[in-house]
């Protein structure tokens, strides 16, 4: 049902010791959105992320997905409720083929469907396909974010986690990821939370976003509001060429 609430986050605080990196932090994701988070170098973007799937684990406040609190599960549960993460640095597995790390992000509970979900893969991402003998470890930059895309979506997820799929990338590659992460929410109706420095590219494609400020969501509206938005203008959009 589109318009449902899938991920609700309410009031999560997360430590590193000591240190508050998450302020106590509200946001929600709807069925069939795509949710752009976006914020400095250090304001708790990927925390929150991780956060998502309990390590590190919420000190306060609740983490709900699809109507059950996963605030407290351990992270391969977390993980069997189909939620599946892009990680921010990609963390393909070096040494593996291509193939071979799509393999790795099959759950088991799928493997009736492994050869239509590889060619699905294949067919977001023609270039993997060329590629389907060589180390990960060897791939492009882009290619690699597109095997890290393609790894979790091997999950079948609900909710993809995607933490900053453009980092590093050409323009003409951060594209074609967007697109591809365009195309599966448009065609598959599939959600997705994705965590961006590329702020304009972010809320462009994104349904709504919210702002990350020193662990605090400091704002959130629609794609379009916050791009027209003049503080996020000042903060994220100013000095490029948009
Ligand atoms: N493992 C850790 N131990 C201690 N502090 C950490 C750890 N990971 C992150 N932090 C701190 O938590 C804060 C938030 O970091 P986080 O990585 O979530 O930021 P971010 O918004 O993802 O930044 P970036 O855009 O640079 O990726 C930072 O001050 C960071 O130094
Ligand atoms: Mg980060």
């Amino acid at each position: 049902m589109a318009g449902t609430t899938l991920l609700d986050i309410k009031g999560v605080q997360t430590y590193y010791g000591n240190i508050r990196a998450l302020n106590g932090v509200d946001v929600s994701v709807n069925e069939g959105e795509i949710v752009a988070l976006i914020g400095a170098n250090g304001a708790g973007k990927s925390t929150l992320m991780m956060t998502i799937f309990g390590a590190p684990r919420a000190r306060t406040g609740t983490i709900t997905f699809a109507g059950t609190d996963i605030t407290q599960l351990p992270t391969h549960e977390i993980a069997r409720m189909r939620i599946a993460q892009s990680p921010e640095g990609r963390r393909i597995f070096p040494r593996m083929t291509v193939m071979e790390n799509l393999q790795m992000g099959a759950s088991l509970d799928n493997l009736k469907y492994y050869g239509e979900d590889v060619e699905k893969v294949f067919t977001l991402f023609p270039r993997l396909k060329e590629r389907i003998a060589q180390r990960g470890g060897t791939l492009s930059g882009g290619e690699q974010q597109m095997l890290s895309i393609g790894r979790a979506l091997m999950a079948r997820p609900k909710l993809l986690l995607l933490d900053e799929p453009s980092l590093g990338l050409a323009p003409l590659i951060v594209k074609q990821i967007f697109d591809a992460i365009r195309e599966l929410n448009r065609t598959q109706g599939l959600t997705v939370f994705l965590v961006e420095q590329n702020a304009f590219g972010a809320l462009k494609l994104a349904t709504r976003g919210y702002v990350m400020v020193n662990g605090n969501v400091t704002m959130s509206g629609t794609g379009k509001e916050l791009l027209a938005n003049p503080e996020v203008r000042a903060a994220y959009l100013e000095g490029g060429h948009h």
